[in-house]
């Protein structure tokens, strides 16, 4: 339960510098107050990250766009009365209420309006922009419960606010409208349709640019288990192959899926939404089981499922030693 002392305190830590963990529909932000650089920094050496990966302004609502990017196209304003509150970030040219800080020193900030009830109450009251990226260690797996950043962040951060599992499950669709033609630079919570159906036109997917996005790094949201990617009609094919290797294997999928005995399922639905929502919280399941290998079953590549199909290729990517 999050009581107004709750977040009267939220807001007091965010005001006096500190770091909060805050429920988004997405997933668990790491929180600073955007125009604190001390607090801003704080967040990089918590989650691990470089400081050159920029960090997404939240925002209480989308009139606060001009304030924190110098020009705010009509396609900006088009998609954020479409879909803010709501999982979409867009990059637009910064002002400088954008710190170097947050933005990684680039001439671009990403501003977002989330939609959750304890995201917005803190905002409204703060009054100016959070920097919040997903409340887990560097390269690991986004938290969607506040169970998650507990077991990921314990005592670093200053207070956790606990605002329930997230809804959605995947962070922001990031759209760059800073350039002339508007690019997805990272499929999320937001069905790329969607975006293409309010402006009108296709909308390229480039997780590959050259901007310094950290969720487009290869190797990333990667549980401790290797991850296999599997199409349904294939999976059992691929556990027995890995059985026949002496690894031990669990199962992302559908229930619809029937497996050998003896093998573990981590239920993530069929449905695309539903298996945004069910995927972290699966895959920190089944990592924490200690499998040497989970086999992913992809869902349909349609919706979120592009979302999903991209976080677990990212998953299944080879990792820099060490990690
Ligand atoms: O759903 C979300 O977006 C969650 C919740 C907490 O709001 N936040 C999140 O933050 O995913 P983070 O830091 O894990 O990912 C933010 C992404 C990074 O990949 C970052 O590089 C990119 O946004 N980003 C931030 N500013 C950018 C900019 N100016 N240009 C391009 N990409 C940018
Ligand atoms: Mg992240």
């Amino acid at each position: 339960m999050i009581t107004p002392d709750l977040l009267t305190r939220a807001v007091e830590t965010l005001r006096h510098g500190g770091v909060i963990a805050l429920p988004t529909e997405t997933v668990y932000g790491l929180a600073a107050n955007c125009e604190d650089e001390l607090a801003v920094r704080r967040v990089f050496a918590i989650k691990g990250r470089p400081a050159t990966h920029p960090l997404i302004v939240h925002v209480a609502r989308a009139e606060a766009l001009s304030s924190w990017a110098r020009h705010v196209p009509e396609d900006a304003w088009r998609l954020a009365s479409a879909f803010w509150p709501g999982p979409l970030t867009l990059v637009l040219p910064r002002t400088a209420r954008a710190t170097d800080a947050v933005t990684g020193g680039q001439d671009t900030v990403a501003l977002r309006v989330p939609q959750h009830p304890v995201a917005l109450a803190v905002l409204d009251a703060l009054g100016g922009g959070v920097a919040a990226p997903s409340a887990n260690r560097f390269g690991r797996v986004s938290p969607t419960t506040a169970e998650h950043v507990r077991a990921d962040l314990g005592d670093e951060v200053d207070l956790i606010l606990d605002g329930g599992p997230c809804t959605v499950g995947v962070e922001s669709t990031i759209v760059d409208l800073s350039s002339k033609e508007p690019a997805v630079l990272r499929p999320g919570g937001l069905a790329v349709e969607e975006i293409e159906r309010v402006l009108g036109r296709q909308v390229p997917v480039r997780t590959s640019s050259t901007v310094r996005v950290s969720g487009s790094l290869a190797s990333h949201y990667a549980p401790r288990a290797g991850v296999v990617l599997s199409e349904p009609a294939d999976v059992v094919a691929r556990v027995e192959a890995l059985r026949a290797h002496g690894r031990s294997v669990g199962v992302l999928g559908p229930p619809s899926l029937t497996l050998p005995q003896g093998v573990p399922r981590y239920d993530v639905p069929e449905d695309p939404a539903g298996a945004a929502r069910a995927l972290y919280t699966r895959l920190r399941e089944a990592d924490l089981q200690g499998h040497d290998v989970l086999v992913a079953c992809l869902p349909r590549a349609e919706g979120l499922g592009i979302a999903v199909r991209d976080r677990l290729a990212r998953a299944a990517a080879p990792r820099p030693p060490g990690t």
